[in-house]
């Protein structure tokens, strides 16, 4: 995780390290190259796998602001090692995130899969395209839930796995469905075996 504690590791955040006794083990992390991390097919598959994310961004007045971009499974798109790519649907129209973006591209994205207690951590530079960007079509194809206003492109700088302590495990309405549809066809069998007795 060398180049994402390089960037989370400010010179206050290693400070409190310090004070705190956990110094020396955080200047192993700090070490290695400082080259961007590259997805891995690992990376690429949870990301193509998620409904959402939580988008961090920052303010021209140095406030941190956080908002959840959710889509169809496949919405965030790999394209290479190196970038990430989203289409952005209307919302509320406030645009406080693409407004940040616009000042400011460093953003921040948690990506989590609560069911299996994972999470991905990353940061990168986010840009905005406009929707005649030949990346359109592409990420249209798995936008099917709103009117596309614009493209989102994100040059990926570091990621980091955190461990699945605290995640409290937490089931989408269709992963419950297909469960207890299971469980429904057990019930029926068991009552034909019952009505036979
Ligand atoms: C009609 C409508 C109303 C919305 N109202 C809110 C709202 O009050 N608060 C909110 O956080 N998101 C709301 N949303 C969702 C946001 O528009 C959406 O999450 C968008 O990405 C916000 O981006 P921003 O926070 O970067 O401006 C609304 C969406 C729609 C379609």
């Amino acid at each position: 995780m060398s180049r994402y504690a390089q960037l989370a590791y400010t010179d206050s955040v290693q400070r409190f390290q310090a004070e705190q006794g956990s110094a020396a083990a955080n200047a192993r992390r700090l070490g290695g190259d400082s080259e961007r991390d590259l997805i891995t097919a690992n990376e690429a598959a949870f990301i193509e796998s998620r409904d959402g994310f939580y988008l961090g961004s920052v303010s021209e007045t140095g406030w941190p602001y956080v908002q959840f971009r959710g889509g169809p499974p496949g919405f965030v798109h790999v394209l290479d090692e190196h970038r990430l790519a989203f289409a952005e649907v209307r919302g509320n129209r406030q645009y406080i995130s693409d407004g940040n973006i616009r000042a400011d591209g460093r953003v921040s994205l948690f990506f989590m899969d609560y069911a299996r207690q994972a999470r991905l951590k990353l940061f990168g530079r986010a840009s905005l395209m406009d929707t005649s960007d030949e990346l359109h079509e592409r990420l249209m194809s798995t936008r099917t839930d709103g009117r596309v206003e614009r493209l989102v492109l994100i040059e990926v700088e570091a990621f980091n796995w955190n461990c699945p302590q605290h995640i409290t495990p937490r089931f989408t309405a269709d992963e419950v469905r297909q469960y207890v549809s299971a469980l429904h066809a057990e019930i029926a069998s068991l009552r034909e075996q019952l009505k036979g007795t």
